[in-house]
Protein backbone atom coordinates (compact mmCIF):
# COMPACT_ATOMS: atom_id res chain seq x y z
CA UNK A 1 0.00 0.00 0.00
CA UNK A 2 1.39 3.19 -0.77
CA UNK A 3 0.20 6.54 1.52
CA UNK A 4 0.90 9.93 0.19
CA UNK A 5 0.97 12.49 2.83
CA UNK A 6 1.44 16.32 2.36
CA UNK A 7 4.82 16.82 4.32
CA UNK A 8 7.85 15.17 6.78
CA UNK A 9 5.59 15.94 9.44
CA UNK A 10 2.51 14.38 8.57
CA UNK A 11 4.97 11.76 7.49
CA UNK A 12 5.91 11.49 11.22
CA UNK A 13 2.70 12.16 12.99
CA UNK A 14 1.36 9.07 10.87
CA UNK A 15 4.37 6.79 11.50
CA UNK A 16 4.18 7.83 15.39
CA UNK A 17 0.58 7.48 15.73
CA UNK A 18 1.00 3.44 13.60
CA UNK A 19 3.87 2.95 16.18
CA UNK A 20 1.31 3.80 19.13
CA UNK A 21 -1.42 2.00 18.14
CA UNK A 22 0.94 -1.38 17.94
CA UNK A 23 2.36 -0.89 21.38
CA UNK A 24 -0.97 -0.32 23.00
CA UNK A 25 -2.01 -3.26 21.08
CA UNK A 26 1.18 -5.33 22.16
CA UNK A 27 2.86 -4.06 24.58
CA UNK A 28 6.12 -6.51 24.45
CA UNK A 29 5.84 -5.73 20.58
CA UNK A 30 9.59 -6.06 19.38
CA UNK A 31 10.42 -3.28 17.10
CA UNK A 32 13.13 -3.11 14.10
CA UNK A 33 13.86 0.60 13.94
CA UNK A 34 16.31 2.57 11.64
CA UNK A 35 18.24 5.92 11.83
CA UNK A 36 19.10 8.49 9.58
CA UNK A 37 17.49 12.20 8.48
CA UNK A 38 14.27 10.75 7.66
CA UNK A 39 13.97 8.99 11.28
CA UNK A 40 14.73 12.36 13.30
CA UNK A 41 10.74 13.66 13.27
CA UNK A 42 9.39 10.46 13.43
CA UNK A 43 11.41 10.04 17.04
CA UNK A 44 10.32 13.69 17.72
CA UNK A 45 7.02 13.12 17.32
CA UNK A 46 7.12 9.16 18.81
CA UNK A 47 8.73 10.45 21.88
CA UNK A 48 6.00 13.69 22.13
CA UNK A 49 3.06 11.50 21.87
CA UNK A 50 4.50 8.44 24.33
CA UNK A 51 5.49 11.12 26.67
CA UNK A 52 1.78 13.01 26.43
CA UNK A 53 -0.21 9.32 26.62
CA UNK A 54 2.05 8.09 29.50
CA UNK A 55 2.87 4.99 27.34
CA UNK A 56 4.40 1.92 29.23
CA UNK A 57 7.65 1.21 27.05
CA UNK A 58 9.51 -0.93 29.60
CA UNK A 59 8.52 -4.32 27.82
CA UNK A 60 9.63 -3.20 24.40
CA UNK A 61 12.64 -4.63 22.58
CA UNK A 62 14.18 -3.09 19.54
CA UNK A 63 16.83 -3.70 17.26
CA UNK A 64 18.06 -1.50 14.82
CA UNK A 65 18.77 -2.14 11.32
CA UNK A 66 22.46 -0.86 11.00
CA UNK A 67 25.85 0.49 12.81
CA UNK A 68 29.15 1.75 10.97
CA UNK A 69 32.50 -1.05 11.41
CA UNK A 70 35.00 1.10 13.95
CA UNK A 71 32.70 3.57 15.53
CA UNK A 72 32.28 3.44 19.54
CA UNK A 73 29.09 3.59 21.24
CA UNK A 74 30.62 7.41 21.85
CA UNK A 75 30.97 8.60 18.80
CA UNK A 76 28.33 11.35 18.09
CA UNK A 77 27.69 9.72 13.93
CA UNK A 78 27.49 6.24 15.50
CA UNK A 79 24.25 4.84 15.01
CA UNK A 80 23.82 3.95 18.81
CA UNK A 81 25.18 7.63 19.77
CA UNK A 82 22.24 8.37 17.12
CA UNK A 83 19.34 6.50 18.94
CA UNK A 84 20.36 7.64 22.13
CA UNK A 85 20.19 11.06 21.19
CA UNK A 86 16.72 10.87 18.89
CA UNK A 87 14.70 8.37 21.15
CA UNK A 88 16.80 6.23 23.38
CA UNK A 89 17.77 8.67 25.99
CA UNK A 90 14.09 10.36 26.05
CA UNK A 91 11.79 7.96 27.42
CA UNK A 92 12.35 5.20 30.02
CA UNK A 93 14.32 2.81 28.38
CA UNK A 94 16.46 0.43 29.73
CA UNK A 95 20.18 -0.70 28.34
CA UNK A 96 18.45 -4.63 28.15
CA UNK A 97 15.69 -3.74 25.41
CA UNK A 98 18.08 -1.67 23.13
CA UNK A 99 19.53 -4.05 20.48
CA UNK A 100 22.31 -2.76 18.15
CA UNK A 101 25.24 -4.46 16.37
CA UNK A 102 28.43 -3.52 17.60
CA UNK A 103 30.59 -1.47 15.64
CA UNK A 104 33.82 -2.60 17.52
CA UNK A 105 32.94 -6.28 18.06
CA UNK A 106 36.09 -8.21 17.61
CA UNK A 107 34.89 -11.24 15.83
CA UNK A 108 32.76 -10.06 12.83
CA UNK A 109 31.21 -13.24 11.91
CA UNK A 110 30.17 -14.36 15.56
CA UNK A 111 28.46 -10.64 16.27
CA UNK A 112 26.84 -11.24 12.66
CA UNK A 113 25.56 -14.84 13.65
CA UNK A 114 24.21 -13.72 16.62
CA UNK A 115 22.60 -10.93 16.01
CA UNK A 116 20.30 -12.75 13.38
CA UNK A 117 19.81 -15.09 16.25
CA UNK A 118 18.75 -12.70 19.30
CA UNK A 119 16.06 -11.49 16.83
CA UNK A 120 14.91 -14.94 16.34
CA UNK A 121 15.14 -15.39 20.08
CA UNK A 122 12.80 -11.99 20.68
CA UNK A 123 10.43 -13.98 18.53
CA UNK A 124 11.02 -11.58 15.52
CA UNK A 125 10.18 -8.61 14.75
CA UNK A 126 6.65 -7.17 14.73
CA UNK A 127 6.83 -4.08 13.01
CA UNK A 128 10.33 -3.18 10.80
CA UNK A 129 10.71 0.58 10.39
CA UNK A 130 12.99 1.05 7.02
CA UNK A 131 14.09 4.17 5.03
CA UNK A 132 15.86 3.86 1.44
CA UNK A 133 18.62 4.95 0.58
CA UNK A 134 18.77 7.00 -2.86
CA UNK A 135 20.53 3.90 -4.68
CA UNK A 136 17.30 1.73 -3.09
CA UNK A 137 19.73 0.20 -0.06
CA UNK A 138 17.51 -0.80 2.83
CA UNK A 139 19.19 -1.19 6.29
CA UNK A 140 23.02 -0.82 4.93
CA UNK A 141 21.96 -3.81 1.98
CA UNK A 142 23.79 -2.25 -1.17
CA UNK A 143 22.80 -3.25 -4.70
CA UNK A 144 23.33 -7.16 -5.16
CA UNK A 145 23.03 -8.42 -2.00
CA UNK A 146 21.64 -11.81 -2.09
CA UNK A 147 17.38 -11.54 -0.63
CA UNK A 148 18.22 -14.34 1.56
CA UNK A 149 21.39 -12.57 3.62
CA UNK A 150 21.49 -12.36 7.16
CA UNK A 151 23.03 -10.16 9.75
CA UNK A 152 26.61 -8.99 7.49
CA UNK A 153 29.22 -6.94 7.31
CA UNK A 154 28.70 -4.61 4.13
CA UNK A 155 31.55 -2.64 2.31
CA UNK A 156 29.48 0.59 1.81
CA UNK A 157 29.52 1.80 -2.13
CA UNK A 158 30.57 5.57 -2.95
CA UNK A 159 27.36 6.70 -3.60
CA UNK A 160 26.01 5.51 -0.02
CA UNK A 161 29.65 7.29 1.99
CA UNK A 162 28.23 10.48 -0.50
CA UNK A 163 24.83 10.79 0.64
CA UNK A 164 25.85 10.05 4.70
CA UNK A 165 29.17 12.26 4.39
CA UNK A 166 26.92 14.81 5.16
CA UNK A 167 26.86 14.21 9.10
CA UNK A 168 30.64 14.26 9.09
CA UNK A 169 33.03 16.90 9.26
CA UNK A 170 35.00 15.58 5.99
CA UNK A 171 34.81 12.03 3.70
CA UNK A 172 37.69 10.79 5.19
CA UNK A 173 35.69 10.29 8.17
CA UNK A 174 32.64 8.30 6.49
CA UNK A 175 33.24 4.62 7.49
CA UNK A 176 33.83 2.14 4.58
CA UNK A 177 32.32 -0.64 6.09
CA UNK A 178 28.96 -1.37 8.16
CA UNK A 179 27.31 -4.15 9.88
CA UNK A 180 23.54 -4.31 8.56
CA UNK A 181 20.48 -7.14 9.43
CA UNK A 182 20.39 -8.87 6.09
CA UNK A 183 17.41 -9.05 3.82
CA UNK A 184 15.95 -12.30 5.03
CA UNK A 185 16.31 -10.64 8.66
CA UNK A 186 14.19 -7.61 7.35
CA UNK A 187 11.60 -9.41 5.44
CA UNK A 188 10.88 -12.08 8.65
CA UNK A 189 8.87 -8.90 9.99
CA UNK A 190 5.39 -9.53 10.38
CA UNK A 191 4.94 -6.08 9.11
CA UNK A 192 6.86 -3.21 7.39
CA UNK A 193 6.74 0.35 7.14
CA UNK A 194 9.19 2.29 4.88
CA UNK A 195 9.33 5.58 5.38
CA UNK A 196 10.18 8.22 2.18
CA UNK A 197 10.57 12.03 2.52
CA UNK A 198 11.88 14.77 0.00
CA UNK A 199 12.46 15.74 -3.65
CA UNK A 200 15.59 14.21 -3.41
CA UNK A 201 14.16 10.44 -3.01
CA UNK A 202 11.36 11.14 -5.61
CA UNK A 203 13.73 9.55 -8.66
CA UNK A 204 14.45 6.66 -6.08
CA UNK A 205 11.13 5.91 -5.69
CA UNK A 206 10.26 5.83 -8.93
CA UNK A 207 13.07 3.26 -9.62
CA UNK A 208 11.37 1.41 -7.30
CA UNK A 209 7.36 1.43 -8.60
CA UNK A 210 9.63 0.37 -11.79
CA UNK A 211 11.59 -2.39 -10.99
CA UNK A 212 10.28 -5.70 -10.44
CA UNK A 213 11.50 -7.69 -6.98
CA UNK A 214 15.76 -7.80 -7.99
CA UNK A 215 18.47 -7.90 -6.06
CA UNK A 216 19.88 -4.87 -7.66
CA UNK A 217 17.20 -2.85 -5.83
CA UNK A 218 17.64 -3.66 -2.49
CA UNK A 219 14.36 -2.50 -1.70
CA UNK A 220 12.11 -4.01 -4.79
CA UNK A 221 11.94 -6.88 -2.07
CA UNK A 222 9.38 -5.65 -0.39
CA UNK A 223 7.13 -6.13 -3.40
CA UNK A 224 7.25 -9.82 -1.93
CA UNK A 225 5.98 -9.51 1.69
CA UNK A 226 2.40 -9.25 2.79
CA UNK A 227 2.31 -6.02 4.84
CA UNK A 228 4.45 -3.45 4.19
CA UNK A 229 3.18 0.13 3.86
CA UNK A 230 5.29 3.20 1.90
CA UNK A 231 4.53 6.68 3.70
CA UNK A 232 5.52 9.24 1.82
CA UNK A 233 5.35 12.82 1.40
CA UNK A 234 4.19 14.70 -1.68
CA UNK A 235 7.86 15.47 -2.65
CA UNK A 236 8.77 11.91 -2.82
CA UNK A 237 5.89 11.19 -4.51
CA UNK A 238 6.00 13.56 -6.72
CA UNK A 239 7.45 11.48 -9.68
CA UNK A 240 4.89 8.15 -9.48
CA UNK A 241 1.88 8.47 -11.92
CA UNK A 242 -1.17 8.50 -10.26
CA UNK A 243 -1.77 4.76 -11.05
CA UNK A 244 0.93 3.65 -8.74
CA UNK A 245 -0.89 5.32 -6.01
CA UNK A 246 -3.84 2.86 -6.58
CA UNK A 247 -1.77 -0.58 -6.42
CA UNK A 248 0.33 -2.20 -3.77
CA UNK A 249 3.35 -1.78 -2.84
C1 LIG B 1 19.62 3.69 8.53
C2 LIG B 1 19.46 2.85 7.36
C3 LIG B 1 19.48 3.41 5.97
C4 LIG B 1 18.67 4.72 5.85
C5 LIG B 1 18.75 5.25 4.42
C6 LIG B 1 18.05 6.59 4.30
O1 LIG B 1 19.58 2.93 9.71
O2 LIG B 1 19.33 1.68 7.51
O3 LIG B 1 18.97 2.46 5.07
O4 LIG B 1 17.34 4.49 6.20
O5 LIG B 1 20.09 5.39 4.03
O6 LIG B 1 18.73 7.54 5.06
P1 LIG B 1 18.15 9.01 5.23
O7 LIG B 1 16.91 8.90 6.03
O8 LIG B 1 19.22 9.76 5.98
O9 LIG B 1 17.90 9.55 3.86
Amino acid sequence: MFLVLPDPQAVAAYVSNHLIQLIQKKPTAVLGLATGGTMEPVYQQFVQQVSALQLDVAQLHSFNLDEYVGLSQAHPQSYNYYMHQHLFNLLPFTEAQLHLPDGLASDWQAECQQYSTRIQQAGGLDLQLLGIGSNGHIGFNEPGTPFDSRTHVVELLERTRQDNGRFFSSMDEVPCHALTMGIQDILEAKEILLVVTGEHKAQTMLNYFQSPASEDMPATVLKQHSNVRIVMDNAAASLLPETALHQAA
